[in-house]
């Protein structure tokens, strides 16, 4: 028998108003198993947000079925899936959301304020957790003085804390220049290679094409690009190479800017979709400035 799906959507709907409803999702079905990293893709208004706050028990469907490891989330009250949402699921938004006056470290241990035990014990495991996104040299940085990578770098670890399942990311790259993108995008196939499953949204199809499965949402509506393999399958770094100097600001990554392969690329790209750099999306960070 097939094991349990870590996610799985059955015919899921949202709509927003009553008078002149806006169908957010149209009977929506997504299955994602463990380990799986699944990139939705799609352009601006087409449901992604919705589609991940469903996922991360932050929003509930007006119709259809949520299973969170094979448990039925709808029939949960408010507490339970804010129980489930903590103790399971890691938020990564395009906006880092730190706090300024608060250190890195400590920006990481607020995530753990309600916990027990020591603020010597949440110490040690918010370094555990930056060390483990390549920070381990930044501890006690304010935000103001990292750049933006480093600062979703932060964000990422403060949401890993604990042992989640699952890594839930809405445009994680969406304020960070090409190459300083690609290095988040370098440090979710390093989770994703240690086994956490993550369903990330974006609206770059290159970005896209990192991951290990591909969807694509329109109006509210799925469609599975199920014969697409991600790079990550089977050529996880040979697809970073220093190409040229792009963007400049990377950080984690030596002098170069790195751009994907082109070819590979090329290859490995179920669609020629239409115009998808036309789209802009209106809202962005606040605090997406440089550093
Ligand atoms: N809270 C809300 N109230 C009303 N409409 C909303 C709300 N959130 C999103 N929408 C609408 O639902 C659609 C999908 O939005 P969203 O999920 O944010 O798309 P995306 O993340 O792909 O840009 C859009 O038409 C948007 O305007
Ligand atoms: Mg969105």
């Amino acid at each position: 028998m097939a094991e349990v799906a870590t996610l799985e959507l059955a015919s899921v709907s949202r709509q927003y108003g009553d008078d002149a409803p806006i169908h957010a999702l149209k009977n929506v079905d997504l299955r994602v198993e463990r380990g799986e990293w699944v990139a939705i893709e799609g352009p601006s208004g087409s449901g992604k947000s919705t589609l991940l706050n469903i996922l991360g028990c932050l929003d509930r469907p007006t119709s259809g079925s949520y299973l969170f490891k094979g448990l039925d989330v709808g029939a949960l009250g408010d507490r339970e899936r804010g129980g489930l949402r903590s103790r399971h699921i890691a938020f990564v938004f395009q906006s880092f959301h730190l706090l300024a006056h608060r250190s890195v470290v400590e920006n990481v241990m607020l995530a753990e304020v309600y916990q027990r035990g020591s603020r010597r014990e949440r110490r040690a495991r918010a370094e555990a957790i930056l060390d483990r996104v390549g920070l381990s040299h930044r501890f006690d940085y304010l935000p103001s003085k990292l750049s933006g990578g480093e600062r979703q770098r932060v964000a990422i670890a403060r949401a890993l804390l604990g042992s989640r399942d699952v890594l839930l990311c809405d445009e994680p790259t969406g304020n960070l220049d090409t190459a300083t993108g690609l290095a988040i995008m370098e440090l979710l196939a390093g989770l994703h290679a240690e086994g956490l499953t993550i369903v990330m949204i974006t609206h770059s199809p290159e970005l896209a094409m990192i991951a290990s499965r591909q969807v694509r949402i329109v109006d509210g509506e799925l469609s599975d690009g199920s014969s697409a393999h991600g790079l990550s399958d089977y050529a996880p770094l040979e697809a970073w190479v220093p190409l040229e100097a792009a963007d400049g600001g990377a950080d984690g990554w030596p002098t170069d800017s790195l751009r994907l392969v082109g070819p590979l690329i090329e290859g490995t790209r179920v669609r020629e979709g239409p115009a998808h750099g036309a789209d802009v999306e209106s809202s962005t960070g606040s605090d997406a400035g440089g550093s």
